[in-house]
């Protein structure tokens, strides 16, 4: 791949000029009972890291460094089968089921008391999933009297006789899983959905007025119903839900990595639709309110997705699903994925990362190892460094050719700044597969009196990979940082690489 025009990029910085705040909840995850993700994932008894309710110290230490602010739990095309009440009360008397989605044995050990002490653990606020296949209204609405009710009700009771007393205050509830796709159990045409959805929310909502309620919305771009199903079930939802959500998993099954690459393209335009279509739908309605998106699924898997082998666990406990080993060319989509989440602050406000341990995920376990994938790092890196408000960029960049998106910029970029810390925060993808690129970044506002630190991932080869042999083929680097002169800084990005600086200003 050879630059269209191989001059310098300029970037340029105003802590004036900015999107919106950052919403803390961009950087989320997602938990599902699906392979080893739940069972030897997190939950593991028999591990020599479990501690004494049986999580695995080793993975919640990942857990909190990559400081997940929600975890949605627990499916996915799971949730769509789930009876809450199999995951309640004493272990010895809860049923095993056959879960009809992945085609597992389902044990129920772990169910939605243990995810709040998991969500406990690890600081993180929990987000329950409530099921709208075979799940009725009443169903729905239970689940968040057990959970959230004080106690002197059927529900609220019997979470005090398992040991709850106090309620778990659960905030953010997702109103089903991609109901939208033929696949899911109980699947419902968008009329039928918004219908369930909007009497499901009703009732949640008189359990708890202060709970935040997340409706389906396409579960791909590539949905013959996208984004008129997202349209039908607004219209019909408006006034009982606060976040319209997203789910997204990027391919390179054709191995173009130019194209892969530029996927960002496709991100963007994902949101811009349903921005237009969050729009067009509070005005149709002539509401005051406003609904914003939640991307409560969102990451690459195409490697592990062979459905004889990594959609169907043959009945057995914890199977080996889709546990995809991501490489270089896949970190860096995740971390301009990231970079879009910023980008689109003012309307993106919750996105998870799917899924959190094993199942497409950046940690993977064995019985007595985690290993961190390469997009754990970008993933890490953003939920450490963006806070504040995200800052409108402006991009100069020498371009390149894709097949899929034609002429794309070479840089991909997002910046932040928090004034309560007086840090801010660049992060930067090159594209380019053979060329170093000059960057001038110019603060045109108040410039950093320094440059704090400069994380950089990088490689020659778009696959490597980190493995339990190699774990560290791909992990970012500290470089030395660039002096600021006049305003201005000048580095060398060098091909296939993502870069995060830390700026004190
Ligand atoms: O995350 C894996 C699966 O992908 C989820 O169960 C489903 O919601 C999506 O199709």
């Amino acid at each position: 791949m050879s630059l269209a025009d191989s001059s310098k990029a300029e970037i340029y910085l105003d802590i004036n000029r900015v999107t919106s705040p950052i919403s803390p909840l961009l950087f989320s995850g997602f938990l599902e009972h699906m392979g080893r993700a739940i069972y030897e994932g997190i939950y593991d008894p028999s591990s020599p890291h479990a501690d004494a309710n049986g999580l695995r110290t080793d993975v919640l230490a990942l857990l909190r460094e990559v400081n997940y602010r929600a975890m949605r739990y627990p499916g996915g095309n799971f949730l769509s089968g789930y009876r809450w009440l199999d995951g309640v009360g004493p272990r010895d008397q809860r049923p095993r089921r056959r879960d009809l989605a992945w085609q597992t044995l389902e044990t129920n050990q772990f169910g939605t008391n243990e995810f709040i002490e998991f969500c406990r653990a690890i600081n993180t606020e929990p987000m329950l999933a409530v099921n709208m296949g075979t799940g009725t209204i009443q169903d729905a609405a239970n689940l968040v009297e057990y959970c959230n009710a004080p106690i002197g009700t059927q529900y609220a009771d019997l979470r005090a006789a398992h040991g709850y007393p106090d309620p778990h205050q659960v905030k953010y509830w997702c109103v089903g899983n991609e109901m939208d796709g033929p696949w899911q159990i109980g699947h419902l045409e968008a009329p039928e959905y918004g219908a369930k959805a909007r009497e499901a929310a009703k009732m949640m909502r008189w359990h708890d007025p202060s709970i935040k309620l997340v409706l389906c919305g396409s579960s791909s771009t590539g949905m013959p119903t996208y984004p008129e199903w997202d349209r039908i079930a607004l219209e019909m939802c408006w006034e009982q839900v606060d976040y319209h959500s997203m789910h997204y998993y990027a391919t390179n099954r054709e191995n173009d990595t130019a194209s892969y690459l530029a996927l960002a393209a496709e991100f963007e335009s994902f949101v811009d639709t349903l921005t237009g279509v969050l729009r067009y739908v509070k005005a149709k309605n002539r509401s005051k309110r406003d609904v914003f998106l939640s991307w409560d699924e969102w990451n690459v898997w195409y490697k592990a997705t062979r459905p004889e082998v990594d959609f169907r666990g043959d009945w057995k406990e914890a199977p080996h699903l889709s546990e995809e080993v991501y490489n270089l060319e896949d970190a860096l989509v995740v971390a301009q994925w990231l970079n879009v989440f910023l980008r689109h602050t003012d309307v993106l406000k919750i996105a998870c990362v799917a899924q959190a341990v094993n199942t497409i995920s950046p940690i993977h376990t064995t019985r007595d190892r985690v290993l961190k994938h390469t997009t754990y790092y970008p993933i890490m890196l953003f939920s450490k460094l963006a806070s504040g408000t995200a800052l409108d960029v402006a991009v100069k960049s020498p371009h390149y050719q894709t097949q899929k998106f034609g002429d794309m910029p070479v840089l991909d970029v997002s910046a932040s700044y928090d004034e309560s810390t007086r840090a801010g925060a660049i992060f930067i993808v090159n594209r380019s597969q053979s060329e170093n690129v000059p960057v001038e970044l110019h603060w045109q506002d108040r410039a950093p009196w320094k440059i704090a630190a400069v994380h950089q991932m990088s490689g020659s080869d778009p696959k490597a990979f980190n493995s339990l042999e190699n774990p560290g083929e791909i992990v970012p680097i500290m470089i030395t940082p660039p002096t600021i002169e006049d305003g201005c800084a000048q580095m060398l990005l060098p091909p296939l690489s993502f870069t995060a600086l830390e700026m004190c200003l």
